[in-house]
């Protein structure tokens, strides 16, 4: 088979930028190991920023997400017995994030890859990459035990951390950033009403909590836990008075507990590789980089990589002009290290790390002081937390 741009991954990423260029008269194929039903099964991320959902838009698959998604204005913060707003609108010049499942835009954009014909083939197993630095790459695969091969102009590595593509470039090119953190979170999804209709992020001395919503009768809440934790150590009831003990007061006897309709523990990491660009290999989203959930910034960081791809293969195809593919690893990385930054100074301030000593602790509670007291350190939050400009 021949195509332009083979993408490796039928995430987030690599259905949203196969959609874009669909749209635009250039041919992709998606390799995905997994089953539609088992990349549908997994429940990640909440938050879209505000960028996101224009690209989302853009690909003609925003109609569902603006009827059903929330808008959010704002999130609260409690820490020390107190509640506090970020007011998103106010700090960030009227800008807001939508609300609205990883699993439900990865649908819609399956949806509408479904709709134009795009080619997604799904349980690709052992894809390999050739000949990444000559004109003619291409990539190997097996359906069962019959053996396949795609020649195309370009590969995109869209198949997440633990993907195939970042591991085909040499590493003596590759350069690694990492920091590992000493727990994870425990999420669980109920078909509960929401305890608030903001997030509410919470500190506490037991360990970090997050209540966030999927709808207004769906609930998704965290707690940090040590990572030797499993999914065993949660039965329901004990996620459920957990949770509660590290919530304000009031907020806990407003929880609207129920069985799980999911649980599982994702380990924190903060991790970066660069450069993104390997001869006709570009790489984007969780392939290149990941950071810890607590500041919302994972897809939102894929959506930036694949809003310069898309628009750096647009300009070579149609204008024959190669500069925006020559940059896009420079550019991707320049806004992939604030979101880096964003979300480990969220993940610092927020949970409780088991080595920290006395005068950590206070810079952490100076932090959360200082962030309510000044309102540039706001909007300093808030900006990056809808998101920084593409
Ligand atoms: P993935 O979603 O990992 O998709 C990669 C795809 O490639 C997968 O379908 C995989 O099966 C496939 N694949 C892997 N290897 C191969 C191979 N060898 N061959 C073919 N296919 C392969 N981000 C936010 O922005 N906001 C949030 O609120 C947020 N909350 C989160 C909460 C949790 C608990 C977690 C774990 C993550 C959260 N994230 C959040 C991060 C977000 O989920 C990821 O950044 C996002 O999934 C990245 O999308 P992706 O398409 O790049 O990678
Ligand atoms: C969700 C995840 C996050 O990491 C976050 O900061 C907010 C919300 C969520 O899954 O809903």
């Amino acid at each position: 088979m021949k195509t332009s741009v083979c993408i490796i991954g039928g995430g987030p990423s690599g259905l949203m930028l196969s959609q874009l260029l669909h749209l635009k008269g250039i041919d992709t194929v998606v390799l995905e190991r997994q089953s539609r039903e088992y990349v549908l099964r997994r429940i990640r991320a909440g938050v879209l920023e505000h960028g996101f959902a224009e690209l989302m838009r853009e690909a003609q698959c925003g109609e569902r997400m603006d009827r059903e998604g929330e808008i959010h204005d704002g999130f609260i913060i409690a820490h020390n017995g107190k509640q506090r707003r970020v007011d998103l609108h106010k700090y960030s010049h009227g800008s807001s994030v939508v609300v609205y499942g990883q699993t439900e835009l990865t649908r819609d954009l399956y949806e509408a890859r479904d709709r134009m014909n795009g080619i997604v083939i799904h349980h690709a197993e052992d894809v390999q990459l050739h000949d990444l630095l000559s004109a003619n790459p291409h990539v190997t695969y097996r359906i069962g035990d019959e053996a396949r091969r795609i020649d195309c102009d370009y590969i995109i590595g869209a198949d997440g951390f633990h993907g195939v593509s970042r591991k085909s470039i040499p590493q003596t090119v590759l350069k690694e950033y990492e920091k590992v953190y000493p727990f994870g979170w425990l999420g669980v999804l109920s078909r509960t009403k929401p305890v608030s209709p903001e997030l509410v992020y919470a500190k506490h001395e037991r360990g970090f909590a997050l209540c966030s919503l999927r709808s207004q009768v769906l609930s998704r809440y965290y707690i940090q836990v040590p990572l030797s934790d499993n999914i065993e150590d949660w039965p329901d009831d004990k996620f459920w008075d957990e949770l509660k003990r590290r919530l304000p007061e009031d907020i806990a006897a407003r929880l609207i507990t129920g069985p799980s309709i999911e649980k599982s523990i994702a380990p924190l990491r903060s991790y970066v590789a660069e450069p993104m660009r390997y001869g006709s290999l570009f790489l984007a989203g969780d392939a290149a980089h990941i950071v810890p959930p607590t500041g919302a910034r994972g897809l939102n960081s894929a959506a930036s990589d694949i809003y310069y791809l898309y628009h750096a293969l647009l300009a070579h195809y149609q204008n024959n002009d190669n500069t925006g593919l020559d940059t896009y690893s420079e550019k991707a990385l320049a806004r992939v290290w604030k979101a880096q930054r964003f979300s480990w100074w969220m993940t610092t301030m927020l949970h409780t790390f088991p080595e920290s000593n006395f005068y950590d602790q206070k810079l952490q509670q100076t932090d959360l002081e200082y962030l309510f007291s000044s309102e540039m350190a706001q909007g300093a939050l808030a900006e990056n937390y809808v998101g920084l400009p593409f």
